[in-house]
């Protein structure tokens, strides 16, 4: 019988060392695009999607994490007192999202590493993956998108998009051919993590939104340090070919990349832009600056 996507993955252990010197004691994942945690939007895009239980994978120096997603019983009762209702709702509905547990990445050995530390709380059925820095900004959202292509391919499905040139480099990229059947969908034959430029087989990335059947474990176990001597989560998929189908999936949305300076700067401004409350005096001001 098909498997429902109950559960997603977030790891959240990395160092965030492109955004230093923000992330030196504050974890990259609760840099704050306009007002929420990156965290937050990747774990309300999990629930948007279906998902009930969230499996953060943390490190040192990443406790604010939990904090963020449990009840402030002090904050409440002081926005209470004052009758401040709204704020009280914002501040209680962030710990209501969804059942969030922690495990621990001790070392940091690498993405599939991280991964491989959920194998527990997983168990043995399909899971997604969010990397909460790549924020996909979508009508349907990202991952909803992403499991009904999973419902209906019944294979690991990986959030990918064109890039162009030398951009590949940074990324997990596919080798793959369109599907016959649905447009959207990417046959992988196979997949290499940062390829050195020019040797890339396609422009196709691997963006971090994964939907992973649970046989990937069995893979990320036997893997050996690959691109930058970290146990690589494209290194276990690419393993993982031997056994299942696999797909790329070019979802309808734009990617911001928030774990780099610039990328996140945009994000700040479309998101910004959006908001029914800043969106208007933030155009006008936009609009009256000189540059
Ligand atoms: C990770 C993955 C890579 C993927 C990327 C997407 O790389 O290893 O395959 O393309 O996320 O953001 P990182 O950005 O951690 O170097």
């Amino acid at each position: 019988m098909a498997m429902k996507v109950r559960k997603a993955v977030f790891p959240a252990a990395g160092m965030g060392t492109r955004f230093l010197p923000a992330t030196k004691a504050t974890p990259k994942e609760m840099l704050s695009l306009v007002d929420k945690p990156l965290i937050q939007y990747g774990v309300e895009e999990a629930v948007a999607a279906g998902c009930t239980e969230i499996i953060i994978v943390t490190g040192r120096g990443k406790t604010t994490m939990e904090d963020h997603f449990d009840r402030s019983p002090e904050l409440e009762a002081s926005l209470e007192a004052k009758g401040k209702k709204a704020l009280l709702e914002i501040a209680r509905s962030v710990s209501k999202l969804a059942k969030i547990t922690y495990t621990r990445q001790s070392e940091p050995l690498g993405l599939g590493h991280a991964v491989l530390q959920a194998k527990e709380l997983v168990g043995n059925e399909p899971f997604a993956v969010i990397l909460a820095d790549d924020i996909v900004d979508s009508k349907q959202g990202c991952m909803k998108q992403m499991i009904e292509a999973f419902n209906d391919a019944q294979a690991s499905i990986l959030g990918s998009e064109v890039v162009v040139g030398d951009a590949i480099s940074a990324y997990g990229c596919l080798d793959c051919t369109p599907d016959a059947r649905d447009p959207r969908l990417l046959a992988v034959r196979d997949m290499v993590e940062k390829p050195k430029p020019g040797t890339q087989p396609s422009q196709n990335a691997i963006i971090g939104r994964y939907v992973l059947t649970p046989r990937i474990f069995e893979m990320l176990e036997t893997i050996t340090p690959g691109a930058g001597g970290e146990l690589q989560l494209t290194d276990g998929i690419k393993a993982l070919l031997a056994h299942e189908k696999v797909f790329g999936f070019t979802y309808e949305g734009t990617r911001h990349d928030a774990g780099d300076k610039l990328g996140f700067l945009k994000a700040t401004v479309e998101f910004a832009l959006k908001r029914d409350d800043l969106g208007p005096p933030f155009r006008e001001w936009l609009k009256a600056q000189p540059f």
